[in-house]
């Protein structure tokens, strides 16, 4: 198990705090809640709709969105709503209620290490208000002002962002710390100060207009600093990597983004601090930048926990058509039904902060709605690099080898609708270039892939049993498990659940008859379940078994979206895995 550096949470903490903490407060805060009877209703803040299908129950202190099926307790919807980690989550939550976290008993290694990284924020905190305290008052101050007024930055947007002054000179910080030797060991291990081989040690960072970089809690991690001056070498300048900044896993502007508490239905990811200090001075508020990388994996996953449609925006250039097939190349296998992608591409030699200011808000929102579909950027790549022309038949069947890596890919409904696409361009239908190319629904391949004779029987009160009696008696309910829903029931880490989809996928196939499902079921290694489901009595009482089904249905949910979230969570920040630890064996109690 890997060790969290903060030591983890006693689940009998968990537990309490969920007790006490009101789960209509938190999200009422954030998403203000209209009493509906028993239960609180809104616009789903998770997808975009206007009769609201999100419902808050005080009593079971959960919330479930009817039309997108996001659902959860207070902790999951503070992680998903606010972008926090497990661990956050649970500390924004007992700071709510005025409880303090108590942690697991620490190593004295673990206590120290937790005190060192504590101490880093309280420095980088440090900094960034001295830079921004110089950007006020130092007398060379002037030509930093001149230029971010140039730029057209008005000083509430420098003050939302932190933005300040690193004056020229080479030992400016220790001097305006009062750096000791400890300040000065610190300084250097957040980057702001360089060590040379002798041992001095000097500002990294000297005459720039500095950008605090924040983490999703606010907490400053490192610095981006512009050049104000032309002459200097190079444009820009970040802290290197550190313990407290990663910059795969890190966004400017997120947090920002965040406190504007708006809410939105994409994101933009664009290029630089300007282009999104710009953006937000004409009120767009949605875009983050990457810092001088490429975007990752984790990015995605960051954003995707934010919003369903995150539309990248690149230079019109090579290099800008470069970078967007790579990050379509990394979103691909993450689009799911609900989620999309758009490749924004501005004209040669404009970012989004210049186009903004010349074609202002509107103009630059209409852009970002004609951006290019995933389908349209794919196949217009693909097409572009093939040797012979799309009108020949060579064409066609070069376009139809090279897509098949990355219909493959693509998960839920997304491999049909991208067939679709190629069907209209290499004139061919559907079905017979799903023939060609060997490619099935992800769903019933995964459930296939899974053939085994061993006799197969589920935990004597597991609710898939309770379920599958209620679907004997009423076998047409199954009939709300949608395709996405059975997609996850096939991916889930649960071997019940797994199972569940393919009982559900024999009973839609067969038209929810009960005779074929039955016998499906009496097959010998499956026997073992049905005797299980005749053993449980249930009432034929239309109402309770509704009831039952619909219990059963959010239990199900809830289990399936937070193992989603938490295999994400768990690839972001691998510190949190032993408070995620915590997590699953809670989930596991709170189930028995
Ligand atoms: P650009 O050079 O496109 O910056 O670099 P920009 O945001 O348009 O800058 P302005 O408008 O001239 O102020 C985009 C991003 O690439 C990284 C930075 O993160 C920058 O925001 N970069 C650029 C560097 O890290 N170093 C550099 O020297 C230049
Ligand atoms: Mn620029």
């Amino acid at each position: 198990m890997a060790q969290s550096n903060k030591g983890s949470i006693p689940r009998s903490f968990i537990e309490d705090l969920l007790a006490r903490s009101d789960i209509v407060q938190v999200i009422n805060q954030r998403v203000p809640l209209k009493k509906a009877g028993a239960t609180y209703k809104a616009c789903c803040p998770f997808h975009s709709e206007k009769t609201p299908s999100f419902n808050v129950n005080p009593q079971k202190q959960f919330y479930h969105c009817f039309g997108c099926g996001a659902s959860g307790d207070a902790l999951k919807f503070l992680m998903e709503y606010d972008g926090l980690s497990f661990v956050e989550a649970v500390e924004q939550l007992a700071s709510m209620s005025g409880m303090e976290v108590p942690r697991e008993k620490l190593s004295p290694t673990q206590q120290a290490e937790q005190k060192k990284t504590k101490d880093l924020y309280d420095v980088t905190f440090a900094v960034a208000k001295y830079y921004r305290s110089q950007l006020r008052s130092h007398a060379q101050s002037e030509q930093a002002k001149a230029y971010l007024k140039d730029r057209g930055l008005t000083s509430e947007i420098a003050k939302e962002f932190v933005i300040g002054y690193a004056p020229d000179g080479w030992d400016n910080l220790m001097s305006g710390l009062h750096a000791d030797e400890t300040l000065k060991s610190q300084l250097i291990e957040t980057g702001m100060l360089v060590q040379k081989d002798n041992g001095r040690v000097y500002d990294r960072f000297r005459n720039r207009i500095m950008f605090p970089i924040r983490d999703g809690r606010g907490r400053v991690i490192a610095f981006g600093g512009r050049i104000i001056n032309p002459e200097d070498q190079p444009k820009y300048l970040n802290s290197p990597e550190t313990s407290i900044f990663h910059k795969t896993y890190t966004l400017y502007g997120l947090y920002e983004m965040r406190q504007s508490r708006q809410s939105f239905n994409h994101v933009l990811v664009v290029e630089g601090y300007m282009d999104v200090v710009a953006l937000a001075q004409f009120g767009i508020r949605n875009a983050v930048a990457t810092l001088g990388t490429a975007i990752t994996v984790e990015h995605l996953d960051i954003l995707f926990r934010q919003v369903d449609d995150v539309v990248f925006c690149f230079d019109g250039d090579e290099a800008g058509k470069k970078a967007a097939w790579k990050a379509l190349e990394l979103a691909l296998p993450l689009l799911t039904d609900t989620r999309t992608v758009k490749f924004l591409f501005l004209d040669q030699g404009e970012d989004p902060d210049s186009t903004v200011r010349k074609e202002g808000v509107e103009g630059f929102q209409k852009r970002v709605a004609r951006g290019m579909s995933v389908s349209e950027f794919l196949f217009n790549g693909l097409q572009s690099k093939l040797s012979m022309p799309i009108s020949t038949i060579e064409g066609q069947q070069q376009l139809i080898s090279v897509s098949k890596p990355y219909i493959a890919q693509a998960q839920g409904a997304m491999p049909d609708l991208l067939t679709k696409v190629l069907s209209e361009r290499v004139d061919l239908p559907v079905w017979r270039l799903g023939q060609i190319m060997g490619l099935r629904i992800a769903s019933t391949q995964k459930f296939n892939e899974r053939k085994s004779t061993e006799p197969i029987s589920l935990k004597a009160k597991s609710i898939i049993l309770q379920m599958f009696a209620v679907l004997f008696k009423r076998p047409s309910w199954a009939g709300v498990f949608d395709a996405e829903f059975l997609e996850l029931l096939g991916g889930s880490e649960n071997a019940e659940y797994r199972f569940f989809a393919r009982a559900l996928v024999m009973l839609k196939e067969n038209g929810y008859l009960l005779e074929p499902w039955e016998t499906w079921f009496s097959d010998p290694k499956r026997m073992k379940v049905l005797e299980q489901i005749r053993a449980i009595p249930l009432d034929n009482d239309d109402a309770f078994l509704q009831s039952l089904h619909e219990q059963i249905a959010m239990q199900i949910t809830y289990d399936l979206t937070s193992e989603t979230a938490l295999k994400k969570t768990v690839s972001t920040n691998t510190e949190d895995m032993g408070a995620l630890e915590a997590w699953f064996e809670l989930q596991k109690s709170i189930k028995k």
